[in-house]
């Protein structure tokens, strides 16, 4: 029997704390872009700025608040008045509101920073709690550096701010320093030593300094508190906040044991990454849990034959339910003979054993010269080592070539060799970068329509010698295609990848529609 679970309510501040990361600053028209996905993806809450830092952020967060109507707009400032004026003005056509305010309540923060007395904060909370009230009922107040706060003045601050109408306590691990029983209890402490504590409803807001953040929120949980403050990619202050994919992803797949369900869809969590990221220009760790480039990449040969016997082996949650396109296997040195018939049969190569051996040989060789073996080197081993088995299209010449200085001053040339014609051409284009110009030389090369839509480079070891690779996505019949290339020079990797997305995307084509799964 199914039993009712306790809703969880997931409150983003990817635009507030998330931004006051550094050098993740973003203009208002990108905040409302992002609040849009954010809506998208059903958080109950979004934080969109601090309305009285700048006008833009005044403006982001009262543009958000008048478009996203559905969701709850979070005004936030600190404890006075003008902060408070600032966010009840610019939240003032939301559908949904809550006003938050914090106040630091440590004896560090207290003597080093704001230089105020005990009685004097507690004070500053009380008016400044009523103050905001007479605007907006629901009032969220964050005893800022909580953890390093003891019980006795903890106490006396929160219960000041209950009797004046607070109605969310928001109890921040300001710099990541709780160990999550620690942090679970203090909230079961709260909630049952403070006069008014059962009639509020509780928050938690952890920071990532000892990479607890994730885990603090789930203890906080687990004590009963039912909206967790996160960012998307954990982004924020110093190691950033509790991240939005981990802890949503934590409930989702522990939901039984927890008693606990979010309402976040979780087909856009992966979208929503990687829009976030791009936008602030923060790149994502291969490993980061969830959406990490590796998070759903199989490399060694065991887990490899694992996978392709029964997903569950090696893999928890699955990954085209987070909106992320499958492409488990990754070919490198550890990878078997199982996985290599695998991956070149979604090729639609089928070989004999003994060209699967010779394959296999050739492969293990080009896997120990370099860390993993792109699809685009594959086939050229296929190729090799199966008679008749060749790609669409070959790359076989590029040049790039820079002007300086004028508008689109850079040029690219490039030759494809197409293997069902036997024709090769070269074509050209310029672009205000070398990446546009390749781009539209190679659309030309193209007979069907190519839409760019995604780049990624990396570089694959250290040095002046390292090898470049790109991750470029193209979308061709509506369908996206990515694809990897490898090169020392990172533009021919581009290139490489490029063909390489569009060879895919004729492959697909041309295998019968049953067979037709993506690589
Ligand atoms: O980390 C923190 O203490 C905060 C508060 C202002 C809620 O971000
Ligand atoms: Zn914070």
């Amino acid at each position: 029997m199914e039993i009712n679970k306790r809703r969880i309510r997931i409150f983003d501040t990817t635009l507030r704390d998330g931004e006051q990361a550094p050098g993740a600053s973003l203009y208002p028209e990108e905040k409302i872009r992002i609040a849009r996905q954010l809506a998208s993806m059903g958080v109950d809450t979004i934080e969109p700025g601090f309305p009285i830092s700048s006008p833009g952020d005044f403006h982001a967060v009262q543009q958000i608040s008048r478009e996203l109507q559905q969701i709850e707009i979070c005004g936030f400032g600190r404890a006075v008045k003008e902060d408070i004026d600032a966010a009840v003005k610019a939240t003032q056509d939301a559908g949904m509101r809550r006003i938050h305010m914090f106040l630091s309540s440590s004896d560090i923060h207290l003597d080093f920073q704001l230089r105020k007395s005990r009685q004097q904060v507690v004070e500053m909370a009380r008016s400044m709690v009523a103050y905001a009230k007479q605007f907006v009922d629901r009032i969220e107040f964050s005893p800022m550096d909580a953890t390093r706060t003891g019980d006795e003045f903890l106490f006396e601050v929160l219960e000041a701010v209950i009797e004046e109408g607070a109605t969310i306590l928001n109890i921040p691990d300001t710099v990541g320093y709780a160990l999550p029983e620690e942090y679970g209890n203090m909230f079961r402490r709260v909630r049952a030593g403070v006069r008014g504590g059962d009639r509020v409803e509780y928050s938690a807001h952890c920071h990532n300094d000892l990479g607890l953040a994730v885990a603090n929120s789930l203890a906080a949980i687990s004590a009963g508190v039912t909206h967790v403050e996160v960012t998307v990619n954990g982004v924020g202050e110093r190691a950033g906040n509790c991240s939005l994919e981990e802890l949503v992803m934590a409930i989702e797949t522990r939901k039984q044991t927890m008693g606990v369900e979010t309402g976040i869809v979780t087909s856009e969590v992966f979208n929503t990454s990687k829009m976030v990221s791009r936008i602030m220009g923060f790149p994502i760790a291969y490993n980061k849990p969830i959406v990490g480039r590796n998070a759903f990449q199989h490399e060694a040969g065991i887990h490899q034959d694992g996978l392709l016997k029964n997903r569950s082996t090696y893999e928890i949650m699955d990954p085209e339910k987070l909106g992320i396109p499958r492409s488990m296997i990754i070919l490198g040195k550890h990878s078997g003979r199982h996985a290599l018939k695998h991956r070149v049969g979604q090729f639609g190569v089928q070989m004999t054993s003994e060209e699967l051996d010779t394959l296999y040989t050739r492969f293990k060789e080009k896997a120990d010269a370099q860390k993993i073996v792109t699809d685009d080197q594959l086939m050229e081993l296929v190729g090799a080592a199966v008679e008749g088995h060749v790609e669409a299209f070959t790359l076989t010449q590029l040049q790039v070539a820079s002007s300086g200085g004028k508008e689109r001053s850079h040029s690219a040339k490039v030759a494809i060799r197409n293997n069902q014609t036997g024709e090769e051409h070269m074509y050209a284009a310029v672009g205000e970068g070398p990446v546009e110009a390749i781009v539209q030389s190679l659309r030309q090369a193209m007979p069907m329509a190519v839409e760019f839509s995604d780049l990624e480079l990396h570089s694959l070891s250290t040095g002046e010698k390292a090898t470049g690779e790109a991750e470029v996505t193209l979308v061709i019949g509506g369908e996206s295609f990515k694809n990897t290339g490898m090169d020392q020079d990172i533009l021919m990797s581009v290139a490489k990848a490029f063909v390489a997305a569009c060879n895919q995307a004729v492959r697909m084509q041309n295998k019968a529609p049953s067979e037709a799964t993506s690589a």
